[in-house]
């Protein structure tokens, strides 16, 4: 699998970001691994998702591929320090909530800020936060729920909007922007839109991490620049249901 860079999540929500590295990559063979089966990770203590997260990296690693995506903002917030310690030579890239683009773009503005609980309770958020949000008013929006109904095919339903309303609602028409930090939740913009107003702009870090991995290929002379590109699913639900969900998720999400 040399040839070959793994994009893991801790389910579906993965391939939110998939679609970019897909984009900016074309000729790029991806094996993508999605966790449903331990998924959701963000109500899980930072040690759980610590571990969880390892395991499925060391069986990824030791396939041998180029570079490893993790595509879960809670996974890279609670691992991703953990994961460069053990594999010092690999390229190993990790998603962040998009807080700077957002503050860049909207200065001295209201910005919120949807995550897991575990991402906006890392350190690592309170670093981003400390270091990129300090000309804004961030407000933090957790979102418990939400990544178990992307996981069931319901990112746009009755029951997403139904969740998300007493979260939202009371922002209505307040914020210049929403950072979507959690890679899911981009499949349920369409819901947050409805709740928030139009004119609030959804932001995420998928294209971002995608550019980003593609440079460091590039520097090191592993991208691959011609040939077919290709994707492998792999999920430890290991059924057929999950994977005809993430080839969905794929279709609907192409740029
Ligand atoms: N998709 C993951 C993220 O970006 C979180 C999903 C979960 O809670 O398992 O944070």
């Amino acid at each position: 699998m040399k040839e070959y860079i793994a994009v893991f999540d801790s389910g579906v929500g993965g391939i939110s970001v998939l679609r970019h590295l897909c984009a900016v990559m074309p000729q790029e063979r991806f094996l993508y691994f999605g966790d449903s089966a331990n998924a959701p990770y963000g109500t899980r203590p930072t040690e759980e998702i610590r571990a969880l997260t390892l395991a499925a990296a060391e069986k990824l690693m030791a396939r041998g591929l180029k570079a490893l995506v993790v595509a879960c903002n809670t996974a890279t917030a609670a691992a991703i320090e953990a994961l460069r310690e053990r594999y010092p030579d690999s390229i190993i890239i990790g998603i962040e909530p998009a807080l700077k683009t957002a503050c860049d773009r909207f200065p001295g503005k209201k910005i919120g800020v949807m995550a897991t609980p575990a991402t906006l309770r890392e350190e690592k958020f309170a670093r981003l936060l400390e270091r990129c949000g300090r000309q804004c008013q961030v407000v933090k929006l957790p979102a418990a729920g939400l990544v178990e109904l992307v996981e069931a095919g319901k990112a746009n339903s009755e029951e997403s909007f139904a969740l998300l309303e007493p979260l939202l609602k009371p922002y209505a028409g307040e914020l210049s922007a929403v950072v979507l930090g959690c890679t899911h939740y981009p499949f349920a913009a369409p819901t947050v839109s409805r709740l928030l107003g139009e004119n609030t702009l959804l932001l995420d870090g998928g294209e971002g991490t995608a550019l980003h991995t593609r440079r460091r290929l590039e520097a090191a002379g592993l991208l691959r620049t011609e040939g077919e590109g290709e994707i492998i699913f792999e999920n430890s639900l290991d059924c057929g249901e999950t994977v005809a969900l993430c080839r969905r998720l794929l279709m609907e999400a192409k740029p």
